[in-house]
C-alpha cells in the first residue's frame, strides 16, 4: 500500500505506562504496526486491556508513544494542523448533560472552528442526519445511551473529517441502538470518510469491516480480511439426521466421521468438509432423511480465538 492510499500507518509504537514510583511498570504496547486505507471501515479488534485506547489516543495525539511512528493522513500525529480532517468519539464522552443535543453541538463546532455563520444549519444537519433531529432541544441528561451515542458521533463530525475515530461505538448499546451506529457507520463510508473503530463486538466488525487488525496483549496477531481467514478445508459441516436407526449410529461412529451428537432418531454430526458426501451416502442408504447440511464459516470469532490463544493470558 503505498502512503498516499493510507488514512492511517503505525509503525513499532511502543508505550509503557509507569503509574507511580515503585510501580511496576505496564507494557501497553510492544511494537504495534498496522495501516488503513483511505475510505475503508477498519476494526481495531481486542479484548480488554489488550492496547486499542492507548493506541487511538497516541493517533489523536493526546499521549506520545515511547517509540515508533504514527502517521493520519500522511501527517505524523505530533503535527495539529491536519487535525481538522479528523473526528473522534472517545470511549467514555464525558458530555455536559445539563446541555441540549444543539447546543452541545453547537459548542463542539464552535472548538471545530467552523465559521460562526454555518454553525447552526451545520448543527441542525447534523441531528438530522443522526436521527435526533426531534431531540435537539432536549437536554442530554434526558437521552438514552443510544441517543448520546449518536450525538456523539455528531459531534465528531461537526467539521466534516475525512477520518473518523471511534472507540467502542457500539458498547452498552441494545441489538436496535448497535444497528443504527452500524447504519451511520455505512453511511459515513458510503460518503466516502475512512472509519477507523475499536471494539471487540466480532459481529459488528463481521458485518461492517472492510479490514481488521486483531491486537492482543499489545502485539497485533492478525491484520486483513476479517472473512478471509481459514482454508475451507479446516472448516467442518454441520449434518442433521432424522430417522436414524441404531446401525447408521455404529456406522457413523464405527468410520470416525466426526463428532456426534443427538438421541434416539435425530442426530447432529460435525463433519469435515470432505467427507460430507459419505455421511450423506451411508444415511441415506441406512433410510435416515436429510434434515439439513450447514457449512460453518470460518468466524471472526475464531480468528479472534486462536490470535488471543496465540500467547497464554497474563
Ligand atoms: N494511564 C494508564 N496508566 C497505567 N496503565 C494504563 C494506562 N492506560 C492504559 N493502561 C494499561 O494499558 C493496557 C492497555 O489499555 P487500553 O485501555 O489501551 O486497552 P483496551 O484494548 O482499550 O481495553 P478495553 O477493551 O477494556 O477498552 C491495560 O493493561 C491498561 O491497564
Ligand atoms: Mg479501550
Amino acid at each position: 500500500m503505498s502512503e498516499r492510499d493510507c488514512a492511517v500507518r503505525v509503525d513499532g509504537l511502543v508505550k509503557t505506562f509507569r503509574s507511580g514510583i515503585g510501580m511496576r511498570a505496564k507494557r501497553a504496547l510492544a511494537g504495534v504496526s498496522f495501516s488503513v486505507r483511505e475510505g475503508e471501515i477498519f476494526g481495531f479488534v481486542g479484548p480488554n486491556g489488550a492496547g486499542k485506547t492507548t493506541t487511538l489516543k497516541i493517533l489523536m495525539g493526546l499521549i506520545r508513544a515511547d517509540a515508533g511512528s504514527a502517521r493520519v493522513l500522511g501527517h505524523d500525529v505530533r503535527e495539529t494542523e491536519f487535525r481538522r480532517h479528523v473526528g473522534f468519539l472517545p470511549e467514555a464522552p464525558y458530555f455536559y448533560d445539563y446541555l441540549t443535543g444543539r447546543e452541545l453541538l453547537r459548542f463542539y463546532a464552535k472548538v471545530c472552528g467552523v465559521p460562526r455563520s454555518e454553525r447552526a444549519a451545520r448543527v441542525a444537519m447534523l441531528l438530522d442526519w443522526v436521527g435526533l433531529a426531534h431531540a435537539g432541544d432536549a437536554r442530554l441528561r434526558t437521552y438514552s445511551k443510544g441517543m448520546l451515542q449518536r450525538v456523539g458521533i455528531a459531534q465528531a463530525l461537526v467539521h466534516d473529517p475525512k477520518v473518523v475515530f471511534l472507540d467502542e461505538p457500539m458498547s452498552g448499546l441494545d441489538p436496535i441502538g448497535r444497528k443504527e451506529i452500524r447504519d451511520l457507520i455505512v453511511r459515513l463510508h458510503a460518503e466516502g470518510k475512512t472509519v477507523f473503530m475499536n471494539t471487540h463486538i466480532l459481529s459488528d466488525v463481521e458485518m461492517l469491516c472492510h479490514r481488521v487488525a486483531i491486537i492482543v496483549q499489545g502485539e497485533i496477531r492478525y491484520e486483513g480480511d476479517p472473512h478471509a481467514v481459514l482454508g475451507e478445508d479446516e472448516l467442518d459441516t454441520e449434518v442433521v439426521l432424522t430417522g436414524v436407526v441404531p446401525a447408521l449410529v455404529e456406522v457413523l461412529e464405527g468410520r470416525e466421521f466426526g463428532a456426534l451428537r443427538g438421541l434416539g432418531e435425530r442426530i447432529e454430526l460435525s463433519v469435515p468438509h470432505k467427507r460430507v458426501p459419505d455421511v450423506l451416502s451411508e444415511a441415506l442408504a441406512a433410510g435416515a432423511e436429510v434434515v439439513s447440511v450447514s457449512p460453518r464459516r470460518a468466524s471472526l470469532e475464531n480468528l479472534f480465538l486462536s490470535a488471543v490463544g496465540q500467547g497464554a493470558r497474563r
